[in-house]
């Protein structure tokens, strides 16, 4: 509501403004850091220049209009602080609207934007017969985020995982596993065996550097289909994808496909053909590239032996997922590592002649660390991401013993608060920075954590037990204490919030502000008698708090959290 008035406001005041002056003007209408200011201040200062006027009678002039203001209704009062324009609004007014609007909105804080819109997000995608890397879990985590927001507000989302089900290191694990493989062992334990064939690989080919070539061939052959390779690489992927699932399970995430790199084993042949016709391949030592100029290195198409590559592969994936969606943008999650291989992808289907290359993104990550070091491997073992979430659920485990030892279901609800304390100590930094993981820090209850969030809202349900709330009975004159009217306000912001964490692909927008309104509610109930005698009063205000409950358990489910009943 407030952003609306301020938008509004902007408009009559610029109009009025070049009537008066007859100049154009750009009228800044912000927010004040300190809400003791008020709600809206308008620094008049940064138009005199434009107006060639004193100070002191574009400040005037400005008052008069915002006093005679269509919207002056709102206002309670208009201030006058050196070179700003401070406004405050009448507190029933905002609290009324917003309250209005939170209860004729079944979905609140949705929004029309992306009505006709799809958005298709490769997310995930982790590499066959290899672990499921903590990189992965933040892929997962943020895709799935940035999907859920996305269908919050009417796109319609295309979630994608890119296995990389496909390369030359295939031809390689194939080898190994035909020539020094353990069938029973793999059987047992198949990404950890396959991917100690796959070092094993290596050693071997130090000294016999002939096997490289081997598992050239092997490659080759299972491109070309050779119904003994395809089998193996079949049994692989399955076994590698049952372990994936395990995770996909305790995060809660599907996909809508499982389109993996392999998948476009046949529609390659067609790009390097259109790049031929449109004479952009380039023979490199008798490689095929795409020559990107200054700007960055060529891309590499096809090797010599004719197998093609990693930026192959997401071309005709790119070019596939164009003609079968049709999107309007599409977001490729994956770490910081890979800009490079992004920025040549939008470069060879700019040269290709593509608008669409803009609506490429590639939505960028950072590491994980512990103490600061890059977390990928621990004592030399490589760390199990389903290890560190079960670690991260017993550990809640602990903390509901010494919190609430007679809670029912303690094993299921710790599972909950474990999963979602990671899920939300990695959305709440920015994504492209990297994240320090801390296990004890992050489960904590107290503190800008996941439980932390969680807590607040089963307090909020504790408070509301089986009270009927009646919306009609509302008495907006106790919503304009200070702290009532912060939560107010913090509710109205909800949408503009998602709105924003679109725009920035960012879930960490979300997540902060959902930071802020628990603090808020938490100041509100430390400061505000909710269980009063009056019955209006205490409708009022338990009404007040369900809402902030709504949009703790909505947000938190947008991000791919748990909501909990009890803790
Ligand atoms: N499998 C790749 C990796 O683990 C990520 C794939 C990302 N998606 C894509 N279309 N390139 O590094």
């Amino acid at each position: 509501m407030i952003e609306i008035l301020k938008s509004n406001l902007k408009t009559e005041i610029e109009t009025k403004l070049q009537n008066h002056y007859s100049e154009k003007i750009n009228l800044v209408v912000e927010t004040p850091k300190n809400s003791e200011l008020g709600d809206i201040s308008i620094p008049v200062f940064s138009i005199v220049k434009v107006v060639r006027r004193p100070l002191l009678e574009v400040v005037e002039i400005v008052r008069e209009m915002i006093e005679s203001s269509k919207y002056k209704d709102n206002f309670s009062e208009i201030k006058k602080i050196s070179g700003f324009i401070n406004i405050k609004l009448n507190r029933i007014k905002v609290s009324q609207a917003v309250i209005n609007e939170f209860s004729s909105n079944q979905n609140y804080g949705n929004s029309n934007i992306g009505i006709g819109k799809t958005v298709v997000i490769d997310y995930s995608s982790p590499n066959i017969a290899k672990p499921f890397s903590v990189g992965h879990l933040r892929s997962t985590v943020i895709g799935h985020a940035i999907g859920n927001i996305l269908e919050k507000l009417s796109y319609k989302v295309v979630r994608i995982n890119h296995l990389g089900d496909f390369g030359t290191q295939f031809g390689k694990i194939i080898y190994a596993y035909l020539n020094f493989g353990d069938k029973e062992k793999v059987k047992k334990n198949p990404i950890d065996e396959l991917v100690k064939l796959y070092v094993k690989f290596h050693k071997i080919a130090k000294d016999k550097p002939e096997i490289e070539e081997k598992a050239r061939e092997i490659f080759k052959e299972l491109e070309q289909k050779n119904p003994k390779y395809v089998e193996l690489w079949e049994y692989f992927r399955e076994v590698s994808l049952k372990e994936y699932m395990k995770v996909y399970k305790l995060l809660n995430v599907e996909f809508d496909h499982y389109d993996g790199e392999a998948f476009y084993n046949d529609k390659m042949a067609s790009v390097v053909k259109e790049l031929r016709e449109k004479s952009l391949l380039k023979k490199d030592q008798g490689a095929m590239i795409v020559d990107l100029g200054e700007e960055y290195p060529p891309a590499l198409i096809q090797k010599r032996d004719g197998s093609t590559l990693y930026i192959t592969r997401d071309l005709a994936a790119l070019f596939y997922r164009k003609r079968t969606y049709d999107f309007d943008e599409v977001l490729y999650v994956v770490g910081n590592e890979q800009k490079l291989h992004f920025d040549q992808l939008k470069a060879v289907v700019r040269k290709m002649g593509y608008d669409y290359y803009q609506d490429i993104h590639h939505i960028n990550f950072g590491l994980v660390l512990q103490n600061g070091k890059k977390m990928s491997t621990r004592e030399g073992k490589v760390v199990k991401l389903i290890d560190v979430l079960n670690e991260a659920s017993k550990l809640s485990l602990k903390y509901i013993n010494e919190k609430n030892p007679s809670l029912e279901n303690k094993e299921e609800i710790a599972k909950k608060v474990g999963v979602s304390a990671i899920i939300f100590n990695d959305l709440k930094n920015y994504r492209a920075n990297d994240i320090e993981f801390n296990l004890k820090d992050m489960v904590n209850f107290v503190g800008q954590t996941g439980p932390y969030l969680q807590y607040t809202s089963v307090r909020i349900s504790s408070i509301l037990k089986e009270n009927q709330i009646d919306k009609d009975s509302i008495d907006y004159n106790y919503y304009t204490n200070d702290y009532s009217y912060e939560l107010i306000k913090t509710i109205d912001e909800y949408r503009d919030i998602l709105l924003k964490a679109k725009s920035e692909y960012s879930p960490s927008v979300l997540a902060k502000y959902l930071l802020t309104l628990a603090s808020y509610f938490n100041s509100f109930y430390s400061q505000e008698k909710v269980m009063v005698e009056d019955l209006i009063e205490r409708n009022s205000k338990l009404y007040l708090i369900s809402i902030v409950r709504y949009i703790l358990d909505d947000g938190m489910k947008l991000l791919g959290m748990k909501v909990i009943k009890k803790m």
